[in-house]
């Protein structure tokens, strides 16, 4: 729920961020994850509700805080991100910032895989393909949101492949950053990001997570809010 009396540009707005990794259980101790701190989805959740939003984060496993006055929903796999933003719609916004997992183990065993189950030669792992979250919400018939926001980690053509999803997910807006590993944005506190719109592409000033969740919190506000005449 919104801070009570909240006020700002998104005062009365509702705003859906998903954040963090997701897992992807092997069997009862493994996993398959993306690599993901969660900063920047937790960062834009936090400024979203301080200019007034109603915020809803469905985070997958990360040590962070959550953010003040943000309803935060935890959540493992992907199937179960997605279905936990289908229960927060509607929204006027969905942000999606977390690093899903691409595949999931196809069967899962109740039991612990054994090393020396397999004569000693590596299981090989059966893959099946998650459901895109982004692609969903933004591909909804009834009750897609007014703005949806993919983000797109790449470490090479970094703006080519952004434009490629977003055309391909139909989303509204890319935000689109290098996280190739001289740059240090993965895990780091500093940022660099591009936002894609239908109207052009704009390299935001570096800085902070922090800063830049704010600086993209009041574009996604201008978005939302008329333009008085
Ligand atoms: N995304 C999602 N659900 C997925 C995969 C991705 O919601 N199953 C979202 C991410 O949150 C992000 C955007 O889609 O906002 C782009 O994610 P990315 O992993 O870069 O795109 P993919 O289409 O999975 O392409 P690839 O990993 O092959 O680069
Ligand atoms: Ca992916």
């Amino acid at each position: 729920a919104p801070a009570a009396g909240a006020s700002g540009p998104l005062a009365g707005r509702r705003v859906l961020v998903t954040a963090g990794p997701t897992h992807e259980p092997i069997d009862p101790v493994r996993y398959l994850a993306n690599r993901s701190s969660g900063k920047q989805g937790f960062a834009l959740a936090g400024a979203l509700a301080r200019v007034g939003a109603e915020v809803v984060l469905v985070a997958g496993p990360c040590a962070l805080a959550t953010p003040a006055g943000v309803t935060r929903v935890d959540v493992e796999t992907a199937r179960e991100m997605l279905s936990a933003c289908r229960d927060a719609l509607p929204v006027d916004a969905a942000i999606c910032v977390a690093a899903v997992a691409d595949w999931r183990v196809a069967e899962t065993g109740a039991q612990k895989l054994k090393k020396d189950a397999t004569g000693g030669a590596p299981p090989a792992l059966a893959l099946t393909e998650n459901p895109d979250i982004l692609a969903t919400l933004a591909q909804l018939e009834t009750g897609r949101p007014a703005l949806v926001v993919g983000f797109a980690a790449e470490t090479d053509r970094v703006l080519d492949h952004a434009r490629a999803k977003r055309a391909r997910k139909r989303c509204d807006w890319i935000v689109a950053n290098d996280v190739s590993a001289a740059t240090g944005i993965m895990g780091g506190d500093d940022t660099a990001v591009t936002v894609i719109t239908d109207a052009g592409e704009d390299a935001l000033p570096a800085g902070s997570k922090v800063a830049v969740a704010e600086a993209l919190a009041a574009r996604i506000a201008a978005a939302l809010t008329p333009t008085p005449e």
